[in-house]
């Protein structure tokens, strides 16, 4: 997988990228991450890439043509499968969509900044709108950075054990159920004893009658589809 990133602020994104999972996943050759400056694809001396708004009111728009033109300079060299804009107001990134990206072959992340863009750009060149969470950030770079997260490490090979990823939250619409490592008690509380039993049925249905408890507690939502 490769992923373009084309953002005004490359530094406030690369260091997710320097360290763990992604780092490896990077090392390891399962995905390309690019960054792509903005004011590279800027016309005038002063390398603007936001203006006032038409009509008034208060805030800066981010341009069309460096947008345009640094979009169009990498559709040249290859398909994308994707050209994702981040934004408070797109749909709320869950584990479908994090599942969807992470079987693409080629997508683009465009991060906003100040106002937003100016609408031709979502009009024109994007084909998909991600929030992170009904919260404003300052740009959309940490959004990125999340999404990132997310979708590299479902892809194949990514994580060390197969199966950790089928197993996280959210894969199968429940919470993940609780999990105990040693001691086997400490301080009075202990581990269920069922885990200790070896019994892998049972324990397997004990896991998921947990991981539906607490689904029903604390995200009832999750159940109702
Ligand atoms: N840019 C600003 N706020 C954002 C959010 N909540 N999600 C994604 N991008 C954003």
């Amino acid at each position: 997988m490769r992923i373009d990133i084309i953002t005004v602020l490359p530094e406030l994104l690369k260091s997710p990228f320097e360290a763990s999972i992604l780092k490896r996943a990077i090392d390891a050759g399962l995905v390309e991450v690019h960054f792509h400056n903005l004011r590279d694809y800027t016309t005038d001396r002063y390398k603007s890439i936001d203006d006032t708004q038409f009509g008034g009111g208060a805030g800066m728009v981010m341009m069309i043509e460096p947008i345009d033109k640094c979009i169009s300079k990498l559709k040249a060299e290859r398909d994308y499968d994707e050209v994702i804009y981040m934004t408070p107001d797109g749909n709320t990134l869950n584990q479908r969509i994090a599942n969807t990206l992470s079987i693409k072959e080629n997508i683009i992340i465009l991060c906003g900044h100040y106002k937003g863009v100016d609408q031709r750009v979502r009009d024109l060149l994007i084909t998909k709108e991600i929030s992170i969470g009904d919260y404003v950030l300052s740009g959309g770079e940490l959004g990125a950075a999340v999404l990132c997260d997310a979708v590299i490490r479902l892809i194949p090979g990514v994580l060390g054990n197969e199966t950790s990823a089928l197993t996280d939250s959210f894969q199968d619409n429940l919470l993940a159920p609780p999990i105990y490592t040693k001691p086997r008690e400490y301080k009075g509380m202990k581990v269920p004893e069922i885990l200790f039993t070896g019994h892998f049925a049972n324990i397997e249905k004990w896991r998921e009658d947990e991981a539906y408890k607490h689904t029903q507690n604390r995200r009832p939502d999750l159940l109702k589809d």
